[in-house]
């Protein structure tokens, strides 16, 4: 061990390059800083790369959850989608995606995950619907963890069965691919997160896509508390916008300064929208680097693997970042792991937890589910994740199994 030059290995990494700093520059030479040119810029790049018709962008993942749970509320094209009903979601994700169903009104139904990919269980998502009754149950929101795609053929062929809508939290899984197609493409509304640890970042933003025009007007008034104009370009006063109601006795009303709906403000700036769109611009560089760093690092890891199991290597996977599962009865103690891993300068996460057996703030559902997501739970308890990001090199890779081969072989000692 002493003779490696000690490293920072982030999780995630961001670097102000020059298209960043232009991109900023931009903005603040065009004098506007709340939405205006680069964040319509930015949906556009955006939509088209997923290959949607149409992007919001919005403040946050968590805010395009939120935003597009609510939208489904108010479109009457979807009755089931109303106060209470449940949504059958996974339990191991960042904790907003639960957060957003309970928040937005309806109620989280947790199903277990398959333990290599993370995604839900087909025939468990069946099972729950039949036990919670269809008429009862809304839609279906599978997380794309780790960037690993869900089964949508079939989560969409189950959701057609029973009349459910399919929300895809895409968070973590910009430009993976599914049969050909990108995440985020398939389901009826799909979110993705730009926060600072994402495989495209703005620090903090968000944004939710959708083939549905419909969705789309309605999320775009949603987003901004509700207001009666939906275009972000607007600069009409006095109600002139195309396509928008009359109320009477409101002749001269200004639509920006008339409400239809009561709801949030999910607008970003223009400097967010910027980075994301520079971002945009290395996105094909930055999900190869990460794919090449997770081929490596797996191929390498297995001298390992009696003790973890490794990330499957799939080249059509977004790598968000490089996940490993201590193994039962290998007797690595992750806690004790994770802290000689940081020792060296290695950051580790653990893989958020099991939301209903394992978060404080769903301890509502504890004894609901006490024994029920086996595999979620162990995945809570024992798995972590390291980084794969674009930025680090193969000495960062080699240096990184070098302290696992250290740590392992003092372990054993
Ligand atoms: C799967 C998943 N969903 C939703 C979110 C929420 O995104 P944000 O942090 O931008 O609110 C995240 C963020 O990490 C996430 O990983």
């Amino acid at each position: 061990m002493d003779n490696m030059q000690a490293r920072r290995i982030q999780v995630g990494d961001f670097r102000m390059d020059a298209d960043e700093k232009e991109a900023i520059l931009d903005v603040i030479n065009g004098g506007r800083i709340s939405e205006w040119q680069k964040t319509k810029e930015f949906e556009k790049v955006f939509a088209n790369y997923i290959g949607t018709k149409h992007c919001l962008a919005v403040s946050s993942g968590t805010s395009a959850l939120i935003l597009g749970l609510l939208a489904l509320f108010y479109d009457d094209r979807f009755p089931k989608a109303r106060k209470g009903a449940k949504i059958i979601t996974s339990p191991v994700t960042y904790i907003s995606t639960a957060s957003a169903i309970v928040l937005s009104g309806y109620e989280p139904v947790f199903v277990d995950i398959d333990e290599k990919t993370f995604k839900l269980k087909t025939e468990e998502v069946r099972n729950a619907i039949e036990q919670h009754g269809p008429g009862n149950v809304a839609g279906i929101l599978p997380v794309h963890l780790m960037g690993y795609p869900n089964d949508l053929d079939e989560l969409i062929e189950i959701a057609n069965e029973y009349d459910l809508f399919v929300f895809e939290d895409s968070a973590q899984a910009h430009g993976s691919l599914y049969k050909g197609k990108r995440t985020g493409s398939l389901g009826l509304l799909s979110d993705f997160s730009f926060y600072i640890a994402h495989n495209i970042q703005a620090g903090e933003m968000g944004c939710i896509t959708t083939n549905d025009g419909r969705l789309y007007r309605l999320m775009k008034q949603l987003k901004a508390n509700g207001r009666a104009c939906n275009c972000i370009l607007c600069t009409r006063s006095k109600g002139e916008c195309p396509g928008i109601k009359k109320y009477d006795g409101m002749g001269d009303y200004d639509p920006r300064f008339t409400h239809e709906y009561i709801t949030y403000n999910f607008k970003v700036t223009e400097f967010t929208s910027a980075l994301a769109l520079s971002q945009m611009k290395k996105a094909e560089w930055i999900f190869q680097s990460r794919s090449k760093n997770v081929k490596y690092l797996t191929e390498q890891m297995k001298q390992f693997d009696h003790i973890f199991s490794l990330p499957p290597y799939d080249p059509d996977v977004s790598y968000l970042a490089y996940t490993l599962i201590i193994k039962p009865g290998s007797h690595v103690d992750r806690k004790n792991l994770r802290k000689a891993l940081e020792d060296h300068g290695i950051e580790t996460r653990p893989l958020f937890g099991c939301i209903p057996t394992q978060q404080p703030a769903f301890s509502y559902l504890k004894s609901q589910y006490e024994g029920r997501l086996p595999v979620a739970d162990y995945i809570g308890s024992h798995a972590f994740y390291i980084g794969c990001h674009q930025y680090m090199e193969k000495t960062d890779l080699d240096y990184i199994l070098d302290v696992f081969s250290d740590i392992l072989k003092q372990n054993r000692d």
